[in-house]
């Protein structure tokens, strides 16, 4: 029979080792999630890296491409996921059990690496995804900002308004000049003294005025040369299809893609920095995404849909071409924007904000020949330069057209 004593030491090591137990079982269940910062300045940073690199394909609270990130960090160890989003197709290979599991479940979708990322940028990211997760709001529709904001367009109304008005005016005038020819017609048929009868008979304001032959002449010149200039002005234009923007095969957004998923030009347009063309990307690559969304927030199933024929029944897309220049001229991609550096919106527009992409630049020889005359060349870090600006030391800026841009043999073959 034990003592009384042993007793007490026997509870004392009870209590020690059971809260033992306690803290490191809670330790285990939470010290990734405790390690996760949590100010608001790196939730902030991570919030901006999440939307431009990983928004496309991620959401915090449900499945989009890849899984939902919600307390992807209870998961697994934050180690773990730093390999991951450096390189998952490595940590895949690797034959790791849970990568391989989950690259199944996902239908083999790679997920693009970011190899560039250090540890404490992706951890900026799970901060902001545990923000996301402990502090969760209703997320705001993601159409909302997709609806056109009527205040922000009043042109077709203040258009209305003013030939409406313009309409009721004329037709004022006409019931004016009838009431005016009634009244006239009325007076002369009544008896009258002579001098109401001279009165009535003398031409009144208006009228005078309209016959006044200076005045014609002057209303006749201002309408001739108005006509001549409109005609001149629809001559210049001819061939020009600036805002040119026809309606596509699918209802694909830039607005949704480049704009609000962030997916970058070259993702899709990949010859852009490398050739002469940027291409129009294949159904293939819609597929890297679209084989898991079927789905879109304004036009359902039924857009998608189509990219599942395209693919099913081997047919291309026939997206409508909106830009185009006469063969007779020459343009090169990748010597704008890989060695100019001159950005797509320069000569494409806001296209990220765009529904339906439209031909924003007029493209002329005249458009051409202004932007090389008016833009230095971008010499910087670039050796085939080195030459000219050591050469040219002191004397400035250098322009497209300095360089050669107006020659007429660049542009036409
Ligand atoms: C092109 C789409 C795509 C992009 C972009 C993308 N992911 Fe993924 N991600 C996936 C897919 C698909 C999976 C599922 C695993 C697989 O198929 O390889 C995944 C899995 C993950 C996982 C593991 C999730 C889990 O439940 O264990 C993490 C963590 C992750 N991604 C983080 C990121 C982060 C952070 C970014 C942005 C820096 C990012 N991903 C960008 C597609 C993407
Ligand atoms: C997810 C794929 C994807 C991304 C990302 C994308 N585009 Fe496109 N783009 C397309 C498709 C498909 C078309 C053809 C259909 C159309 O004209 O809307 C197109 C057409 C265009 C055209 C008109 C081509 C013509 O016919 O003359 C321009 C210009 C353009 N994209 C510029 C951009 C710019 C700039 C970006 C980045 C801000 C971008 N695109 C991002 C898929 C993409
Ligand atoms: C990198 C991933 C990615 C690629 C590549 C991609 N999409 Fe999408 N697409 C998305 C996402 C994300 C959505 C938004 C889904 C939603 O509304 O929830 C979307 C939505 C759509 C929608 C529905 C839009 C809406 O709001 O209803 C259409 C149509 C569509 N994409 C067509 C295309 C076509 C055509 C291509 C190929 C030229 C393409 N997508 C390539 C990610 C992609
Ligand atoms: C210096 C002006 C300029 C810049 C910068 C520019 N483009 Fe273009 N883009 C054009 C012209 C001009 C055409 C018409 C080419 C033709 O018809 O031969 C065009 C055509 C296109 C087309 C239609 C397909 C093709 O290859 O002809 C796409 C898509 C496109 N551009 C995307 C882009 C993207 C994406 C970027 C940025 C990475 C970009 N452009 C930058 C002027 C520009
Ligand atoms: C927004 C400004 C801009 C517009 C618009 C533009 N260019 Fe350029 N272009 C440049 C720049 C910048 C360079 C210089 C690239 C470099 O550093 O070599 C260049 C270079 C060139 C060159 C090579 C010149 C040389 O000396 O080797 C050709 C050819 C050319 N552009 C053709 C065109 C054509 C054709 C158009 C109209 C369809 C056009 N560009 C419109 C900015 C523009
Ligand atoms: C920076 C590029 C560039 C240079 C330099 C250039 N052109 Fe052009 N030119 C164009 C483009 C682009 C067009 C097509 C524009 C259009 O269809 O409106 C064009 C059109 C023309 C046309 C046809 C006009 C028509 O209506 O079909 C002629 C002719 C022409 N250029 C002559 C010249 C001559 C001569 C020179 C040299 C003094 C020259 N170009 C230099 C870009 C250039």
């Amino acid at each position: 029979m034990a003592s009384k004593h042993s007793i007490k030491r026997n509870f004392k090591v009870f209590v020690v080792l059971f809260s033992l137990w306690l803290s490191y079982g809670s330790q285990a269940a939470f010290a990734q999630a405790s390690a996760v910062p949590t100010d608001a300045e790196t939730i902030k940073a991570g919030e901006s890296l999440f939307k431009q690199n990983c928004k496309a394909c991620h959401s915090v609270q449900s499945r989009v491409v890849g899984p939902a990130l919600k307390n992807v960090y209870d998961r697994k160890d934050l180690p773990w996921i730093y390999a991951f989003v450096k390189n998952p197709v490595k940590v895949i290979k690797s034959g790791d059990e849970y990568a391989v599991n989950l690259f199944e479940e996902y239908n083999q979708i790679e997920m693009t690496g970011f190899p560039s990322f250090t540890d404490e940028e992706i951890g900026s990211i799970l901060a902001y995804v545990k923000d996301q997760t402990d502090n969760a709001v209703v997320a705001e529709p993601a159409t909302a900002d997709l609806k056109a904001d009527p205040a922000a367009s009043p042109s077709p109304y203040v258009n209305a308004i003013i030939i409406g008005g313009l309409v009721v005016l004329v037709i004022l005038l006409i019931v004016l000049a009838m009431i005016i020819s009634k009244l006239r017609s009325y007076l002369s048929n009544t008896e009258l003294s002579e001098e109401d009868q001279e009165y009535i008979a003398k031409p009144d304001g208006i009228f005078a005025t309209l016959r006044n032959k200076a005045l014609i002449g002057i209303v006749i010149a201002v309408v001739t040369a108005v006509v001549t200039k409109a005609t001149i002005d629809a001559l210049f234009t001819i061939g020009v299809q600036q805002g040119y923007a026809p309606t596509q095969p699918i209802k694909y957004s830039h607005k949704v893609h480049a704009g609000d998923y962030k997916i970058d030009c070259n993702y899709c347009h990949t010859g852009v920095r490398k050739s002469k063309n940027a291409n129009i990307p294949s159904p293939n690559i819609c597929m890297n995404c679209h084989s898991a969304i079927d789905k879109g927030a304004n036009t359902g199933t039924e857009e998608i849909q189509k990219i599942y024929d395209a693919v099913e029944n081997n047919t291309p897309i026939e997206w409508v071409r909106v830009h185009n220049l006469p063969d007779l001229a020459y343009f090169n991609h990748s010597q704008h924007v890989e060695v100019g550096k001159v950005a797509c919106q320069t000569c494409h527009g806001p296209v990220e904000e765009m529904e339906v992409v439209k031909q924003y630049a007029n493209l002329t020889m005249g458009w051409c020949i202004n932007c090389h005359r008016d833009t230095p060349l971008n010499t910087k870090g670039n050796g085939y330069y080195d030459k000219l600006v050591e050469i040219h030391e002191g004397k400035g800026e250098f322009t497209v057209a300095e360089n050669g841009g107006l020659d007429c043999a660049k542009c036409h073959y």
